[in-house]
């Protein structure tokens, strides 16, 4: 997958054609983590349902980096060896692409006393900060030195110590980050007011059936008592299905389809989208691990106002697509995006595909629908935006062309063949674009 490669799409007019399944694959933001953790353990470890995906690629070769041996068994299929562990250095090209390589830090300051690394990246989303990891390693003992081309952290005593840390914000990557400093350091360390979001549930499960001792999973509060390295040898985890591919694909179901089914999915993670989507009107039927939507065609949604929230709330990262949905939907509805500043950045290209969009601040949008979206020339901002423009050109009239799919590609594993399965007429042309 070339850098400047791109899709062409021929839209579909608005008509609701596309049939067929789609089967869901392990969460990026779940297996970053898990990888990220391999740092924990003493032994081996190997992961199955893993995406082959570009961030899960990076993070690979992050670990790389450190001293773990990772093995591809097979695709989706993979063995690490941790032995090797020796470098506390992250290399500086990787973690400036990939916004997870800040969890990294966690683990590693806790096995090997220090970790030097870049300020991290990832998607341009507003702000971003990590304040809450270097207080919290503060207060676990730990001094900083920053200098200009990132932080030095180093342990007192080489070992971290069990502390209190309440998190002013409640943050996906800084709850894992100190659920797996805390699992190496001493004592006991207690988090507050920690996200809840079924990643970071599933990551917790798997430390604890190596040898962690994490409590209160799923709850604010996280206890981890301190204790030695972890043993993976001979034991698997399966990556949990990822919930944002799920909802994404969700809301192309109502758009675009005349029948999709979902599969192996987990529909109690969706619970917010399925609540709007089927208050909007869309008829959604639910299984045990599948989700299926059927459209007669002329079906009207209802406009709604969406407020984005951590889990179980309504996901920041189904606000773009899910803002997609709202063009077709009859009347004004309002986007709060309450979690990053910088997510409503694509909102322009839509304007010039024909939507009626007004972006009041940086927090907030108002759509008027539903109105035809025509086909044109667009750039994807960031992976999920991305995932909406290609959306968008499946409603539209004509054909469209969307850069920048190195963006998408960070998340969804072969989405132009999964769509196409469907019955869409997607190409990936690679190479330089005009
Ligand atoms: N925040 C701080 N200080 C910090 C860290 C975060 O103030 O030190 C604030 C952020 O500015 C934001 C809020 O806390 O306002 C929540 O951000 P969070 O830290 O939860 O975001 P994240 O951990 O960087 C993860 C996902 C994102 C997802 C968010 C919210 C990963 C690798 N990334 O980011 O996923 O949008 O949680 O659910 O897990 C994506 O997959 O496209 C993506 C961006």
């Amino acid at each position: 997958m070339a850098k400047d490669d791109r899709f062409i799409i021929t839209g579909l007019g608005g008509a609701k054609t596309l049939r067929g399944e789609l089967v869901i694959g392990g969460a990026k933001n779940e297996v970053l983590k898990v990888l990220a953790g391999s740092i924990l353990f003493c032994d081996e470890l190997t992961l199955t349902n893993v995406p082959e995906i570009e961030d899960v690629w990076r993070m690979i070769e992050l670990l790389k980096g450190l001293g773990i041996k990772v093995r591809q068994l097979e695709k989706n299929k993979y063995h690490l060896e941790t032995k090797g562990l020796n470098n506390f250095s992250l290399a500086s090209e990787i973690s400036k692409k990939l916004r997870a390589s800040i969890v990294v830090t966690g683990p590693l300051l806790a096995r090997l006393g220090k970790v030097v690394f870049p300020y991290p990246g990832g998607c341009v989303i507003g702000k971003r900060p990590i304040d809450l990891f270097l207080s919290g390693f503060e207060k676990m003992g730990a001094t900083i030195t920053e200098n200009e081309e990132g932080f030095v952290i180093e342990a007192s005593r080489g070992k971290l110590q069990g502390a209190e840390i309440f998190f002013k914000n409640q943050s996906v990557t800084a709850t894992e980050t100190f659920i797996m400093a805390g699992v190496l350091a001493e004592g006991q360390t207690v988090l507050k007011n920690c996200a809840l979001e079924p990643e970071i549930v599933s990551l917790g499960e798997w430390l604890n059936e190596c040898g962690a001792k994490i409590t209160g999973l799923g709850t604010s509060t996280i206890t981890i008592h301190g204790g030695d390295l972890l043993v993976g040898e001979g034991k698997t985890h399966e990556t949990l299905a990822d919930r944002i591919e799920a909802g994404s694909f969700l809301i192309l179901g109502a758009l675009t389809a005349a029948d999709l089914l979902i599969k192996k999915c987990r529909p109690e993670h969706l619970d917010a989208l399925i609540a709007y989507l089927s208050e909007a009107g869309v008829k959604i039927e639910i299984g045990f691990d599948w989700i299926k939507v059927i459209n007669k065609g002329d079906e009207k949604f209802t406009a709604l106002d969406v407020k984005t929230h951590e889990y179980p709330g309504f996901p920041t990262d189904l606000q773009a697509p899910f803002a997609i949905f709202l063009t077709q939907a009859d009347g004004q509805s309002y986007i709060f995006e309450t979690i990053f500043e910088g997510r409503l950045n694509y909102f322009e290209a839509l304007g010039r595909m024909g939507a009626k969009v007004k972006v009041l601040d940086s927090h907030r949008a108002i759509i008027d629908g539903p109105t035809p979206l025509s086909g044109r020339e667009i750039e994807s901002p960031d992976l999920r935006a991305g995932l909406a423009y290609v959306l968008a050109a499946i409603i539209a009239s004509d054909e469209s062309v969307v850069h920048n799919v190195e963006y998408i590609d960070r998340g969804y594993e072969e989405i132009e063949k999964r769509l196409a399965s469907l019955g869409l007429d997607i190409k990936r042309i690679s190479g330089n674009c005009s």
